[in-house]
């Protein structure tokens, strides 16, 4: 401000025109979408976000949630507005401090006016005070907030966030959390990471946890209920948080049976994805009647179904393998669902071996075998599968027999350097299977495009030389279904909408 020539009456109205014209050009609305290929309307553009702030609180008589969101967050383009993902009713946003312009869009689009446009590559911070009753909700006909007996439950996949918070929804933008819930006396609420305190006052206790490693949304999870929670610690020293509702039945003896067995799982997985990437480790089984488990960061949900006929440790194994492969380092896309599902199931293949019931190339062989050619199940390609086929049994089963048919190809020395060596590489961010791809040429030396190309690629059955790759054929024989599989299949996902 140099020149000083303009008369004082003046000055608000050349201010009001400062705030626009000069570089208005430049300051464009951010996309309602990040730009995944499978769901053009997941995720925004125009901003990153560092760290969400909850401070919540629910009455699980009513389902309704209130609270407010802080976003911490940093504008990538000249902003004029930008959108949150979010469906719950908004009664006040504020950018930076000053009452902000909102409105609902089509899907589940929260569109934010700033008072002032926002210069690329500034810190924001953003709070939206909200209520809502999230069961209630439903874009695109469905909702994933499962009210329980005793309280509620966020876990779902691909998306799960809109129905409890505002976010920029999508895993390629990673934060740190801090959620903390009110809820009545009596009834205990579960998130991510580590629980910091509780408080109580006046008929509610406030359960504050805290995330401190960067979370993909869909992880973050939120659980009321009357819980009965057990903590310990590894024998390799991670800390384990584990939580079971109170009214799980016949399914309790089962379901703890199985998540109880979370320390050693962790330790036996670090041996080969290497050192467990979070501060804490655990799960929870509240009373859903919903179907499958979902590999929430640290804290893992499962359905008391998946007990339903005894212990399942594999499904254990399956959402803590996911801890590596899946949640520290994310999808880039959705379409590259390979990268979680094949892996989780290949570490399950493994501890069936360390079982004793069947090896891994027996399970690839039983693939194989159980799919005739002209079995849809070849037509989905693991590494590309469409957003309807995102969670196929093909993106799991032929998806394992893919790294199977990769560890037959480079042998067991590169295969499990490749194992380990994956999560270090791209530890706490995002990679595609064009990455995983070009790191596994790296590690083993070897061209691999047409190995990754049949099985991840081609909507056919590979030739039974691609499904043995190195490893002795042994042609015709019958091959006998693993005792370990009906477990393995229980870890299987997929919408229940
Ligand atoms: N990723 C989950 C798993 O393999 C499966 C899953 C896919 C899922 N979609 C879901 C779980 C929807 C719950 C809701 O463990
Ligand atoms: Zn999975």
């Amino acid at each position: 401000m140099h020149r000083r020539i303009i008369a004082p009456g003046a000055l608000a109205a050349a201010s009001l025109l400062l705030a626009i014209p000069a570089s208005a050009a430049s300051y464009s609305p951010g996309a309602p979408g990040i730009g995944d290929p499978y769901y053009p309307y997941y995720g925004n553009g125009g901003y990153d976000v560092s760290h969400y702030d909850l401070r919540l609180r629910y009455q699980p008589r009513t389902d309704e949630l209130q609270g407010t969101a802080t976003i911490l967050a940093r504008t990538t383009q000249d902003l004029s507005r930008f959108d949150l993902d979010f469906l719950l009713n908004v009664s006040e946003v504020r950018v930076n401090g000053a009452k902000a312009g909102f409105t609902h869009s089509q899907q589940h689009e929260l569109v934010v006016t700033p008072k002032t446009p926002l210069a690329k590559g500034t810190p924001i911070t953003v709070v939206v005070r909200y209520s809502g009753v999230p069961s209630a909700k439903s874009a695109y006909g469905f909702t994933t907030w499962h009210r329980t007996p005793d309280g509620a439950v966020a876990a779902d996949e691909p998306e799960a966030a809109w129905w409890w918070f505002p976010s920029n929804d999508h895993p390629s933008d990673k934060a740190t959390y801090d959620v903390s819930v009110a809820v009545p006396d009596g009834t205990q609420a579960l998130s991510n990471g580590t629980l910091q305190s509780t408080d109580s006052r006046l008929g509610w206790t406030r359960y504050s946890w805290r995330q401190t490693k960067p979370q993909a949304t869909y992880l973050a999870t939120l659980a009321v209920g009357r819980f009965d929670i057990t903590t310990g610690t590894s024998e390799g020293g991670v800390p384990v948080v584990n939580a079971y509702s109170r009214d799980l039945g016949d399914n309790d003896g089962a379901a703890r049976a199985s998540v109880e067995r979370t320390g050693e799982i962790v330790d036996w997985l670090s041996g080969y994805f290497g050192p467990y990437p979070f501060a804490s480790a655990g799960g929870y089984v509240p009373n859903t009647t919903t179907g499958y488990a979902l590999e929430t960061q640290t804290r893992v949900y499962y359905s008391p179904k998946q007990f339903a006929k005894g212990a399942n440790a594999s499904v254990v194994v399956h959402e803590l393998a996911h801890q590596w492969y899946g949640d520290d380092v994310s999808v880039k896309d959705w379409k590259d669902i390979w990268l979680n599902e094949g892996f989780a199931t290949y570490a399950q293949w493994l501890w069936s071996e360390h079982e004793g019931e069947g090896t891994a190339q027996e399970l690839a062989d039983y693939v194989y075998a159980s799919h005739p050619a002209d079995d849809p199940f070849w037509k989905v390609k693991p590494g590309d599968p469409g957003a309807d086929n995102q969670f196929d049994d093909a993106v799991y089963d032929r998806g394992a027999a893919a790294l199977q048919a990769l560890r037959n190809t480079v042998g067991d020395k590169a295969f499990f350097r490749i194992l380990k060596g994956w999560p270090k590489a791209h530890a706490y961010g995002n990679a595609s299977v064009a990455d995983f791809e070009r790191y596994a040429e790296h590690v083993s030396g070897k061209p691999l495009a047409g190995l990754f190309d049949t099985w991840l690629f081609q909507p056919s059955k590979p030739a039974a030389s691609a499904a043995r790759a190195a490893s002795p054929a042994r042609a015709g024989a019958a091959v006998a279904r693993p005792r370990s599989w009906q477990k393995i299949e229980a870890a299987h996902g997929g919408h229940g909408h």
